[in-house]
């Protein structure tokens, strides 16, 4: 099964993808995870994509499709993949389906997990993640079980550095302008499957495994 995740910046799709990819056994692909992963142990792409993450601006297609292409060319993709982060743009989208075409297939599900803008602000601001395994919390909604320390490894839970108000805006600025285009791109495949992501996230988890056959 090959996924893609939809949504704006905070609307849970790795919350979902992470679970999706438990239980359908297929590597779940974040390009943001890639990204920071890289940032934190300075390599040459962590030293050129940093600022566009700290700014909330997409990095550059051309540092970014290689990387997934080579990704889903991998052993573990074999039998699908969940992506999650990525496409974010027309030309990312176009990439994917020119590469799965030559292979004779196509994405079977963008799932599209809707939440309106005014409650994204307020997901993002109660966000903790793990900085050494990727876990991610939310003070109000999804609270580890001590406070401030990750229930899966133990490290001390951080803020994500654009998950600032001012950079919160700025991400949904840029999602509204060039990735939320992509939503009609797959509605025309009629491969878009919708969820409510305003519903807790064992529901919003049930509503897409429903859709998507056990
Ligand atoms: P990326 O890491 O992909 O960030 P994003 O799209 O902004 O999405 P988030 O990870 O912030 O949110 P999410 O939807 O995964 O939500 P989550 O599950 O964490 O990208 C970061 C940056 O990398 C980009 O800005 C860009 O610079 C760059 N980048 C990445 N991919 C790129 C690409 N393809 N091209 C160019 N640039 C790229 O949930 C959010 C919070 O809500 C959490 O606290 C969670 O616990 C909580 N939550 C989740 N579900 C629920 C629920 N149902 N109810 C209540 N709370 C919930
Ligand atoms: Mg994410």
């Amino acid at each position: 099964m090959k996924l893609v995740m939809l949504g704006a910046p905070g609307a849970g799709k790795g919350t979902q993808a992470k679970r999706l990819a438990e239980k359908y056994r297929i590597p779940h692909i974040s390009t943001g995870d890639i990204f920071r992963s890289n940032i934190k142990n300075g390599t040459e792409l962590g030293k050129k994509v940093k600022g566009f993450l700290d700014s909330g601006a997409l990095v550059p297609d051309e540092l970014t499709v290689d990387l997934v292409m080579d990704r889903i060319g991998q052993e573990d993709c074999r039998n699908g993949y969940i992506l999650d982060g990525f496409p974010r743009t027309i030309l990312q989208a176009e990439k994917l389906t020119e590469a799965l075409q030559g292979k004779g297939g196509e994405i079977d599900w963008a799932v599209n997990v809707e939440v309106p803008d005014e409650a994204i602000v307020e997901r993002m601001s109660g966000r903790r993640m793990c900085p050494s395994c990727g876990a991610s919390y939310h003070v109000v909604n999804i609270p580890p079980k001590k406070e401030g320390v990750c229930d899966q490894c133990g490290a001390q839970l951080i803020t994500r550095p654009d998950d600032e108000p001012e950079t919160v805006r700025k991400r949904l600025e840029v999602y509204h302008q060039q990735t939320q285009p992509l939503i009609d791109y797959y509605k025309e495949k009629g491969r878009v499957l919708d969820v409510d992501g305003t519903k807790p996230m064992e529901q919003v988890f049930q509503a897409i495994v429903a859709r998507l056959g056990e």
